[in-house]
């Protein structure tokens, strides 16, 4: 049954924390600050960006065996997404004797630490890491960092730190959490929905205020399609990574709320032979591991997304959902040809992602329609994917451009070319007129003059924040000239 109560159970290193009364867009941040005084957890940005406030959030591993961890940023995320979870901030790593973790004391004799604004933050992120990689390399531990901005101590004694920290046994590296999987089990969420005697299905609120605005958080998508048709407008709240921001930073206060964390049908990722079929609530960490073989400029793309607590929480259906025109995810998507499974009540219909788009921020979803699954192709005989993100910090930036290419070379000429871009039209796009420039051509005929004039007829020319037009039109088409070339060269290696 899903919990009648007004409140949020989460367990909080051996205890069980009940936080009644709270709104349902208070963050985990100000909960833990505010309410249980674990200032050791800071606020530096309140927008995801600089990595004080992580902390890591746990969840009972599918066998009931073990908690699996993820950094969040703690600014973003809603406390109500912590119903049935558990919490480690930076004060659960002090041991039972009073010792620190082995990353803590590796931070203080490299000299990881300065003003100290940062240092939870950059030690959870790398408390975090140690749990699943107890001997990571400089670059796994820079990647873990890619959130975490320090501006006094720089990241080398940093990255030493945890160098060192890594030297003691894997077992001093993991959190002890052997008192909180019996609180975990005790508060699980339910996984089945709750039915009045009329056979109807009752979605109960995690928080509901006297006003009957609530945040619920659904264990079926036949719950949330249930919800959605009586409250059409209801906010739907995947990773938070754009919600969050919305409530910390326009103070938007969503009447209704449907989180989709708990929906363990909307975060599978089903294998269907020729393609995969990704749950709307599938993390973009999974999914980079999901394309790494197959597609791994797709999986470089996503590591350059955000940073890792962003991508531990944050959708493929929240990104797509969004639709930012700078969007990573959908030049990669558009350019593989994937395709929507949209939902209303019972009714579903699958629309291609190029058919997705009515302008900005627009979209084909009717009001109560939800994204269930995104189809993702696997990879066609022959088929060759490309894909570069221009930003212009490397990781933890948002694209100036990102574009994506996939084609076959067929008797020496290309062939089924789609050649996707964000940042250059009201919404990610293929670009039909490129492509014709490409298809049927071999490499070498492929002309910079051509493609200029197709970048031209396909898009307005308008500057941005992030970058003027001149320097985009001209990373555009270098970008595939630079798919094009190196398609010569392994033609040649061919030969
Ligand atoms: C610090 C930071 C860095 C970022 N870096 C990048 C970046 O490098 N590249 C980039 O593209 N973006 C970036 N973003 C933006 C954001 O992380 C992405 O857009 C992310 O994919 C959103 O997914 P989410 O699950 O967090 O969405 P949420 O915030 O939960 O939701 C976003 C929108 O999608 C809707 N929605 C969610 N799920 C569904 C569904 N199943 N059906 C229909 N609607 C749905 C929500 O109602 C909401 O309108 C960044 C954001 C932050 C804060
Ligand atoms: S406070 Fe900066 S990321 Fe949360
Ligand atoms: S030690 Fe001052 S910001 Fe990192």
């Amino acid at each position: 049954m899903t919990q009648a109560t007004n409140s949020v159970r989460f367990v909080l290193d051996g205890a069980i924390v009940e936080a009644e009364g709270e709104r349902r867009t208070t963050t985990v941040l100000d909960y833990l600050r505010e309410q249980l005084h674990r200032t050791g957890t800071k606020e530096g940005c309140a927008e995801g960006d600089c990595g004080a406030c992580v902390v890591l959030v746990g969840e009972l591993n599918a066998g009931g065996t073990a908690v699996d961890y993820v950094p969040v940023n703690s600014c973003i995320q809603l406390l109500p997404t912590l119903d049935g979870k558990s919490v480690k901030t930076v004060e659960s790593l002090k041991r039972a004797d009073g010792s620190l973790h082995p990353v803590q004391e590796a931070m203080v004799s490299c000299h990881g630490s300065q003003c100290g604004f940062c240092t939870p933050g950059v030690v959870m992120s790398l408390a975090g890491l140690v749990q699943t990689v107890a001997a990571p390399t400089r670059g796994e531990i820079n990647d873990a960092l890619s959130g975490n901005l320090c501006r006094c101590t720089g990241y080398k004694p940093i990255v030493d730190a945890t160098l060192k920290a890594c030297a003691v046994p894997a077992e001093q590296l993991k959190i002890d959490d052997s008192a909180d999987l019996p609180l975990l089990k005790a508060i699980r969420r339910p996984t089945v929905p709750t039915y009045s005697l009329d056979g109807d299905i009752v979605v109960q609120p995690v928080v509901r205020t006297r006003k009957g605005n609530e945040f619920v958080s659904p264990a079926t998508v036949a719950e949330v399609a249930d919800y959605l048709s009586r409250h059409p407008h209801a906010t739907l709240l995947a990773g938070s990574t754009e919600i969050g921001l919305q409530v910390n930073k326009q103070f938007t206060r969503p009447e209704h709320i449907v989180y989709l964390g708990n929906v363990a049908e909307l975060r599978r990722v089903d294998d269907q032979g020729a393609f995969w079929r990704i749950g709307a609530q599938v993390s973009l960490t999974a999914v980079e591991a999901l394309v790494a073989e197959a597609y791994p400029d797709f999986a470089e793309v996503l590591r350059r997304f955000g940073s890792p607590p962003i991508r531990s929480t944050a959708t493929l259906a929240g990104n797509i959902a969004n639709g930012s025109p700078i969007g990573d995810t959908m030049p990669c998507l558009l350019a593989l040809g994937a395709t929507l499974q949209l939902r209303r009540g019972d009714a579903t219909r699958a629309v291609a992602l190029d058919k997705f788009y009515t302008g900005q921020k627009q979209n084909v979803l009717q009001p109560g329609e939800f994204i269930e699954a995104i189809d993702l192709p696997k990879p066609r005989t022959g088929e060759v994917f490309r894909a570069h993100k221009i930003s212009k910090r490397f990781e933890q930036d948002i694209s100036a451009t990102c574009c994506a290419m996939s084609y076959q070379l067929s008797g020496g000429k290309f062939a089924n070319v789609r050649l996707a871009y964000n940042g250059l039209a009201p919404s990610p796009c293929r670009t039909p007129k490129l492509e014709a420039v490409i298809n049927g051509r071999t490499p070498e005929a492929v002309t910079t003059a051509e493609l200029d004039a197709a970048i031209a007829a396909s898009f307005t020319a308008r500057d941005g924040l992030r970058a003027t037009w001149a320097y985009r039109s001209l990373v555009a088409r270098n970008l595939v000239l630079q798919f094009v070339e190196e398609s010569t060269e392994s033609a040649k290696e061919a030969a």
